[in-house]
């Protein structure tokens, strides 16, 4: 993490709509600029449903930080036209600086594959958009020792056909699916075992310096009391942070990173 800059970004699913995502920003921004102001190296992305995207927005505006983004939960592909109820990497830039991708619900509920995910990743980078990249196995895939493997296949075809000047521009997030939004985070050693493989199966994808200069975040129950123990590990970059992202808890959460 040494020469990287850190990322907490939160995840806030299909929680607060406009009204609400407008209150609790108002409610977190002071002190979330005031941590983000002292602790130049960590970044925090903000990432609300779509439909509060605008209001969010609005509010960082009116007290703009350095360091304090915004993002999208997903994106489409395709630059335009008649696909109903999806939005393009150019209307989220609009907004965005950043998106997630092929996170697992929308692997699991919405049929995501790596071949989706990747189109909706090269898109993203078309687009100047900061792509943090879901990977993670199911806890049956943990239980019979299959992690690395279904990583390995999840890194390869979800990050495939970068240009060269692409590759060390993306964020990788790993989130074992049985760590999500369960209260039993991975263990500090499992995540930097997984996480060094992602970095060298990148690496052999894209050459170590890509591989270098990418951030790999860890997902999965992260909450203000255990997040320390997770950065303070050079290999991992930050965290992607669900349910403790949607409290005044995400302000320590985000000083605790450092
Ligand atoms: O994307 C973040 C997420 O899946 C983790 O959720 O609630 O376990 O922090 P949670």
């Amino acid at each position: 993490a040494a020469t990287r800059t850190a990322i907490i970004a939160g995840n806030w699913k299909m929680n607060y709509g406009p009204r609400q995502a407008a209150d609790f920003v108002k409610q977190i921004l002071p002190a979330l600029a005031h941590v983000i102001r002292t602790h130049p190296h960590i970044v925090s992305i903000l990432c609300p449903p779509d439909i509060s995207l605008q209001v969010v927005r609005d509010v960082l505006d009116a007290q703009p930080t350095r360091g304090i983004e915004l993002g999208a939960q997903n994106l489409y592909f395709e630059e335009k036209g008649a696909y109903t109820g999806e939005i393009s990497a150019e209307m989220v830039k609009e907004l965005c600086s950043a998106v997630i991708l092929g996170h697992s619900e929308r692997r699991t509920y919405f049929a995501e594959t790596d071949e989706l995910v990747n189109k909706k990743l090269l898109a993203a980078l078309k687009h100047h958009l900061l792509p943090i990249v879901c990977v993670g196995e199911t806890l049956q895939q943990y239980e019979s020792g299959q992690t690395s493997q279904i990583i390995e296949q999840q890194v390869r075809h979800s990050l495939a056909n970068l240009q060269p000047e692409q590759a060390g521009q993306i964020v990788i997030a790993y989130e074992p699916l049985w760590a999500i939004g369960s209260g039993k985070a991975a263990t500090v050693d499992d995540a930097v075992k997984v996480i060094r493989q992602i970095r060298q199966i990148y690496s052999s994808q894209y050459g170590s310096s890509a591989a270098q200069a990418i951030r790999i975040l860890y997902g999965g129950s992260v909450t203000a009391d255990n997040i320390a123990a997770f950065t303070a590990q050079e290999d991992i970059d930050g965290a992607l942070v669900g349910g403790a992202s949607l409290k005044a808890e995400f302000v320590d959460l985000v000083r605790n990173s450092s």
